[in-house]
């Protein structure tokens, strides 16, 4: 017992030492058209014009892998929230389509008539180049398919993008983001180029949309999903605290089905390694169909399950062995990142 304490001690002096960085650390759219209002795409731009890099694999050949792909080009990253958003909601495959040469803001410049996108837009043969590829398109049942509206119309990036992959068994749901206009008629392009799926009606949201406004949109839609793709979607939790309020919307897995047993707690929290917030359970939660390790991500809640304690990432962690993935913060992960000290959180069911 002693040796073990010694070896216990010597193991959380080198996590000290190194943080994080230890696997096994217990981690958790004609030109004709009006301008379009709202604020620039500029303006509006959180993120650079390049959006993130394909984040999707191949499809049912590895049976933890979701059959709903949520496909999405964003010059200036509002829609890539929204894809985000719908990836945690529906614990969706999540891929960027990545024009090869990157729209800079010049290039997004729509009030000058020549700029590059409203060149693309007035030109019908126009199709942008893609510089990733989507492995097994064939595999997803359910494709979420997202992009700026620009000028009314969906960006000929998304005609490029459905010419060359065949999603014809799929149900496609489409949805926008724009400085104000509606969805309109921007799909109706795209639905010649997909015509043996089956489309259902689209949706836009403005950059802002809440994790609950598109979750509420996803309740509301007529999606083909298995059983097993139901059970996966994700319920969410509110996180109050002293600082603040968050929001986590879970994975359906074995250790949140536990978890979720014990709702609703009050669980102590404290900081771990500059990355991590940590509560220790009172009760063991199930494992059962954990893998054996994962990388987690900034914004990802996961159990140690070696420690038997909960953690929040607000920053870069290794992979670890014994990491359960067990959902994504959706709100509040700055607040909840500069809490100091030990500190009391309320978790309960988001209704
Ligand atoms: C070339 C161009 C045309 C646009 N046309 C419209 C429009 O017709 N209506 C509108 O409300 N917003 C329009 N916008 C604004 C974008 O739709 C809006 O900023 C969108 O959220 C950007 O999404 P992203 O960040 O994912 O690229 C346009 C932007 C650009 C660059």
């Amino acid at each position: 017992m002693r040796r073990m304490l010694v070896g216990l001690t010597a193991f959380f002096l080198l996590c000290a030492l190194i943080g994080c960085a230890t696997p096994g650390s217990p981690s958790v759219s004609s030109l004709t058209q009006a301008t379009p209002a709202g604020a620039s795409p500029a303006e509006e731009a959180s993120t650079p014009s390049s959006p993130s890099t394909p984040e999707t694999g191949g499809g049912k050949a590895d049976p933890t892998q979701s059959n709903v792909l949520v496909a999405y080009f964003s010059a200036t990253g509002n829609t890539r929230a929204i894809a985000e958003h719908l990836q945690s909601i529906l614990n969706a495959d999540l891929h960027a389509i990545v024009p090869e040469t990157p729209y800079t803001a010049e290039d997004l410049e729509y009030g000058n008539g020549h700029c590059r996108a409203n060149l693309e837009q007035n030109d019908p043969a126009s199709r942008p180049a893609i510089a990733n590829e989507l492995e097994n398109p064939g595999l997803y049942d359910v494709v979420f398919l997202g992009y700026p509206i620009w000028w009314g119309q969906a960006p000929k990036i998304l005609y490029t993008f459905l010419e060359r992959y065949d999603f014809g068994g799929a149900t496609i749901v489409p949805f926008c983001t724009s400085g104000s206009s509606g969805m309109g008629s921007s799909a109706d392009g795209l639905q010649a180029l997909a015509e043996n799926a089956r489309w259902l009606p689209g949706q836009r949201f403005s950059a802002s949309a809440s994790v609950s406004d598109v979750a509420s949109w996803v309740e509301s839609l007529d999606l083909p999903l298995s059983s097993g793709e139901e059970e996966r979607a994700g319920t969410q939790l509110l996180l109050t605290f002293e600082g603040g309020e968050a929001h986590i919307v879970l994975e359906n897995n074995a250790t949140t089905r536990d978890f979720l047993s014990i709702l609703p707690a009050s669980l102590l929290f404290q900081e771990y390694a500059g990355c991590e917030k940590i509560s220790y359970l009172a009760e063991e939660v199930s494992t059962a169909g954990a893998p054996e390790r994962y990388d987690p991500r900034v914004g990802d809640v996961a159990l140690y399950a070696p420690w038997g304690n909960l953690a929040i990432f607000y920053g870069d962690a290794d992979s670890a062995s014994g990491l359960v993935p067990m959902g994504r913060v959706t709100s509040g992960l700055e607040l909840l990142s500069s809490m100091e000290g030990e500190f009391e959180v309320q978790i309960s069911i988001f209704e």
